[in-house]
């Protein structure tokens, strides 16, 4: 199991009680596992068994589903909360992927038929050793953990998902950092016949493909950096960025790419999707913070997927850094975050 030195259960990055979804297919999952006699839900549950009672719940779409696969992993108590979660339904059906479309619904829609069989993921750039993983690698090179995570859109909604993967950090040091190493930089896949988005400007959203995405070093080191290929115990579905994709959580979410081909290590600062689209609205940073404002809109506040009906959302505060400040504020130490968003 994972610990993060001297850092206490009750950390505040934790996923709180009072964060929980009230009502949600989570609970319904925890009475079914109870009704079957096997306990509470967690750690003394291993993960594959946890995962092919999942499939009970099924997918939220039944035509054709892309067929996710249950993962064997051991889950982080740093990051294991099981109350919170949003329910697994609203995660696979309210997605940003604008390779898929723009629209919410469009990506659950739009993505069943991606092919991620065979998958290539090259590391490379300022490392020692070029690494070049397949399908079966992103599984089976590094230990799988689950963690999770609050992810919190620029649009101001949120959630709060069990992702399974590893460190980022763990991937880079395999292929070990050279002198010049500053930034990490991402790529997603670049398939127009399998992602309708690239092909149509409208469709894709004015986005110049493939859309990219970048670190600095040291946020890409931090152990909260995380490289997802499951959720909920199960392969990614192709809407939440199959085969693997980042997960930044004191980020907002426009940062966790998806569906990666490349990490390239490099000395300077990589171009953003966003950014490159409007850059006075999304900076190359993007870290959650609620003093400061969208040029179009609020950042205080924001609505949790799955809590409240369309009318009686609830809006929750939202936190600096997502709420994972123990974790990465030292980062920023003295850095003007008006300045560099
Ligand atoms: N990655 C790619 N390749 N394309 C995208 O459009 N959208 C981002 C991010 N990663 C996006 C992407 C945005 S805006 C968000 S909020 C998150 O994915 C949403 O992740 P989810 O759909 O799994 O909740």
């Amino acid at each position: 199991m994972t610990f993060i030195k001297g850092i206490s259960k009750s950390a505040p990055w934790k996923v709180k009680e009072s964060e929980v979804t009230p009502e949600s297919v989570f609970k319904d999952r925890r009475r079914i596992i109870q009704a079957m006699g096997l306990g509470a839900v967690g750690a003394s549950i291993p993960g594959y068994v946890q995962a092919g009672i999942f499939d009970l719940f099924g997918s939220p779409k039944s035509t054709t589903p892309f067929k996710t696969i249950p993962l064997a992993f051991h889950s982080n108590p740093l990051f294991s909360q099981q109350e919170g979660v949003t329910p697994i339904e609203k995660v696979m059906s309210h997605n940003n992927f604008y390779e898929f479309g723009t629209g919410k619904s469009d990506p659950a829609e739009n993505a069943q038929g991606f092919n991620v069989d065979p998958w290539k993921l090259v590391v490379d750039g300022e490392v020692e050793r070029t690494l070049t993983l397949d399908l079966d690698d992103l599984t089976k090179l590094i230990a799988l953990e689950e963690r999770t995570y609050r992810l919190r859109c620029v649009e101001a909604w949120s959630m709060v998902i069990p992702w399974v993967g590893f460190p980022l950090a763990s991937l880079l040091k395999k292929a070990g950092l050279t002198d010049k190493a500053k930034y990490v930089a991402f790529e997603t896949l670049y398939d127009p016949e399998q992602m309708p988005g690239q092909k149509s400007r409208l469709m894709g959203g004015g986005i110049h493909y493939p859309y990219v995405e970048g670190l600095t070093v040291a946020e890409a080191m931090n152990d909260l950096s995380f490289l997802s290929v499951g959720l909920y115990g199960k392969t990614l579905p192709p809407q939440n960025g199959a085969p693997i994709r980042l997960v930044v959580p004191w980020k907002y979410g426009f940062k966790s790419i998806k569906s990666i081909v490349r990490i390239r290590v490099m000395d300077k600062q990589p171009p953003t999707s966003w950014n490159q689209l409007a850059s006075h609205e999304y900076g190359f940073y993007a870290n959650v913070n609620p003093k400061v404002d969208h040029p179009r809109w609020s950042q205080a506040t924001e609505r949790r997927i799955g809590e409240g009906g369309l009318f009686s959302a609830k809006r929750i505060e939202t936190e600096l850094f997502n709420g994972y400040g123990d974790q990465v504020a030292e980062l920023y130490k003295g850095v003007d975050l008006r300045k560099y968003f």
